[in-house]
């Protein structure tokens, strides 16, 4: 185990923040993790768990063991009539993953194609897109848990997956994920019934040709990070009551909305935040990108401060117009590299 000090997370962080590690450690295997948490307790570090770096908001100055998982792997553990189950290691890239499951000709994972991140980090935030959340095709998920001091498997109905949520985000510095195990279809059931998706033109029905649309369309909506740092969606689409809708559709009968459980609908920011006028709008380097509202850009090299200021802008202008408060995605992490909340 090789652990470095004072180490620069740029080129680790797809938003591109200047942000200095005090300690930093390679993770390539569980021992690896057994030694660096060892380590983090002698020194009397917190840990931060980085992965792709693709939903984090870091601090310029960060006291604090960083464990950048990089375990590799993937390996086949058993086989149904309807299903395979695999063990994939928490430092494969996802968009790799996922193509490697079509060519394998194993079903689920193809409308979650080019999302940014590690297999590691897909449970914690439950990623979705065009329909689907990978919690859907987790069988469990090994993690070193570091209240019991050891390593566990969490099966599938107690991660507690809900749209972007996981006891995983719940219980931020408490679980290691090492490996994700996924039970993926022998035969396709192909979902294209959401937004874009549904007018995508295909000369077949086919896994590998869905795939490829999703792709398509995040690619002519979603900036490319080595262009233009981003996150992804900034903030999370809100979840409000039925009737707080029909009071906002008074005014804007053309909201994006989509029926949940319990007399709830989704409500989307990315269309909330156009409304307010920040489509392609900046304050100083950071901005809404022209083409998203939802995702925010580091158009130069800002700091976390200025990232903040432009953020709280958009929240500020959402709330007076829609009297609604957007909740931000990415982790925000401080100065000792414990997650912090976005109110605070
Ligand atoms: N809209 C606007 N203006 C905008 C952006 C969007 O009016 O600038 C409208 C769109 O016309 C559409 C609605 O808002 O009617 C929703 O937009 P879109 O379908 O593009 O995506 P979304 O609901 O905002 C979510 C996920 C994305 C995921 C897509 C596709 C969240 C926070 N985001 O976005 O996830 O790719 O659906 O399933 O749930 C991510 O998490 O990083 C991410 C990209």
């Amino acid at each position: 185990m090789n652990i470095q000090q004072q180490v620069q997370l740029r080129p680790f962080n797809t938003l591109n923040l200047d942000a200095i590690a005090s300690h930093y450690v390679k993770i390539h295997s569980t021992d690896d993790v057994v030694d660096a948490i060892h380590f983090a307790q002698t020194q009397q570090l917190n840990i931060l768990i980085l992965s792709g770096g693709s939903n984090m908001l870091l601090p310029q100055q960060l006291h604090a063991l960083v464990m950048h998982m990089d375990i590799q792997g993937i390996e086949f553990l058993a086989e149904d009539e309807l299903t395979k189950t695999i063990k994939v290691g928490a430092g494969q890239v996802w968009h790799d993953f996922v193509l490697w499951t079509t060519d394998q000709q194993l079903y689920g994972l193809q409308n979650l194609a080019l999302i940014p991140g590690l297999v590691g980090a897909s449970p914690v935030q439950n990623i979705g897109a065009y329909g689907v959340e990978v919690g859907e095709f987790i069988e469990s998920v090994d993690v070193y848990d570091r209240h019991l001091n050891q390593f566990t498997t969490i099966q599938m109905e107690d991660c507690d997956f809900a749209y972007r949520h996981s006891i995983f985000k719940t219980n931020p510095n408490r679980y290691v994920i090492s490996h994700v195990v996924f039970k993926l279809l022998k035969t396709p059931d192909l979902k294209m019934n959401y937004g874009d998706l549904k007018t995508a033109m295909m000369d077949e029905l086919t896994a590998k040709n869905l795939q490829e649309q999703v792709i398509r369309i995040r690619q002519s909506k979603l900036p490319d990070p080595q262009e233009f740092p981003n996150v992804g969606s900034f903030f999370k689409n809100p979840i409000i009551s039925e009737h707080d809708l029909q009071k906002i559709m008074i005014d804007a009968p053309s909201i994006p909305h989509y029926p949940q459980n319990h007399g709830c609908v989704k409500i989307a920011a990315g269309w909330l935040i156009d409304q307010s006028g920040w489509k392609g709008k900046k304050l100083a380097q950071v901005g809404m990108f022209d083409k998203q509202a939802l995702v925010l850009v580091n158009y130069a090299d800002a700091t976390l401060k200025e990232v903040q200021a432009t953020y709280h802008a958009v929240q500020h202008d959402v709330f007076k117009k829609f009297n609604i408060l957007l909740e931000p995605e990415p982790v925000l992490f401080n100065e000792v590299g414990l997650i912090q909340s976005h109110l605070s």
